[in-house]
């Protein structure tokens, strides 16, 4: 039996892409799932994410900036997966004060909250790799230096250390874990700011064709939402994870020119490329290859699907659903 059936499970940002896909394999593990989505303008969220498990879920519009509504959703909670967030570095140059928001202040209410109406929950937190800067090294573990090189990144460390604050002062159960490029069903993939992989799969399904900012042998290591999905289900229920930061990572890492050459196995569409933009270049971090060797050895996760699998399947669903999602 699952260790999530039966239990009270509260997941920030469940309308967007990763939150959605957390929600429908807590639905499926059993759990009572209550998502709590403020459907912020240019983020990811949307209804239509959740359309197949609609009665099976409890979903509170509300924004996590408003501390006061969250007291009461967070009471009785066993797990809460935050979620909530802005992805975009790109608009967290552009309006660091939504980023700000978003991302701090959403937080610090929520580790509040917690600490006075849940404080036996298990807290799990979405940070990302953005928070380690330019790399000194790869693979990069969680010992390499945090030097942010955009507001987004600063925001996220701030957030974790907000998990990591309360754990240690308040004996709040958080774990803190840093995700890489995220792919897969639900993602919003509409919104060219949210990042290269949603805009190439976006434009590979519609046909048009591609720039590729630079050489296009930036390295990255995707990892599939169902393994991230996986990997904070398994970190909720391994108490050797609370009150630690932890890397996840994909199969191995791809260039984005490879990323390109597997959408087009798929997809009929050109690309090129072309000088990096002054306002991308000044945020991109280059190479990254993560090392989740330190969550494999406390839980025994692994990123199982191979970018090549991944794409294909993200590519089948995103064409079931094009009415929708390609618009
Ligand atoms: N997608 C990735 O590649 C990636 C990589 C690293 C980290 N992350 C982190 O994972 C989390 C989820 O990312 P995603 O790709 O699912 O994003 P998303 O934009 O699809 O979903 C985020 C959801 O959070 C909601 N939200 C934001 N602020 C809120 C607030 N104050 N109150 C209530 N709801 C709020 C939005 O409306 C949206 O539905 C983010 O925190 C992000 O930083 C994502």
């Amino acid at each position: 039996m699952s260790p999530f059936a039966g239990r009270k499970c509260l997941v920030t940002g469940g309308l967007g892409f990763i939150g959605s896909n957390l929600a429908h394999a807590l639905v499926q593990a059993g759990a009572s799932v209550t998502i709590v989505d403020a459907l912020i303008r240019t983020h990811g969220g949307d209804h239509y994410n959740i359309a197949d498990i609609a009665e099976a879920v409890h979903v509170n519009l509300s924004d996590l900036r408003d501390e006061a509504t969250l007291r009461h959703l967070v009471r009785g909670q066993e797990f809460v997966f935050h979620l909530a967030g802005q992805v975009s570095h790109g608009d967290s140059m552009r309006d660091p004060e939504l980023d700000l928001g978003t991302n701090c202040v959403s937080t610090i209410n929520l580790v509040e909250a917690c600490r006075h109406e849940a404080k036996d929950a298990v807290l799990v937190y979405a940070s990302t790799r953005q928070v380690y800067g330019i790399a000194k090294r790869l693979p990069v573990d969680e010992d390499h230096p945090t030097v942010p090189i955009d507001v987004n990144g600063i925001n996220k460390l701030a957030a974790e250390y907000y998990h990591l604050l309360y754990h240690r002062t308040y004996d709040l159960r958080s774990v803190v874990l840093r995700l890489t490029n995220t792919y897969g069903p639900r993602q919003q993939i509409r919104n060219t700011a949210q990042g290269f992989i949603g805009i190439f799969l976006y434009r590979a399904l519609k046909g048009l064709p591609i720039d590729v900012f630079g050489t296009g042998e930036q390295r990255r290591d995707f990892h599939h939402v169902d393994d991230v999905v996986a990997a904070m289900m398994q970190a909720a229920v391994t108490q050797a994870c609370y009150g630690r930061v932890l890397n996840l990572g994909g199969t191995k890492p791809w260039s984005l020119n490879d990323v390109l050459g597997i959408l087009q196995q798929h997809c009929r569409f050109e690309f090129r490329h072309v000088p990096f933009p002054a306002d991308r270049k000044i945020i991109d971090i280059g190479d990254y290859v993560g090392d989740w060797s330190r969550f494999h050895e406390l839980t025994g996760w692994r990123p199982r699907t191979t970018l090549p699998e991944g794409l294909a399947q993200t590519i089948a669903f995103f064409r079931q659903h094009a009415e929708h999602y390609l618009r």
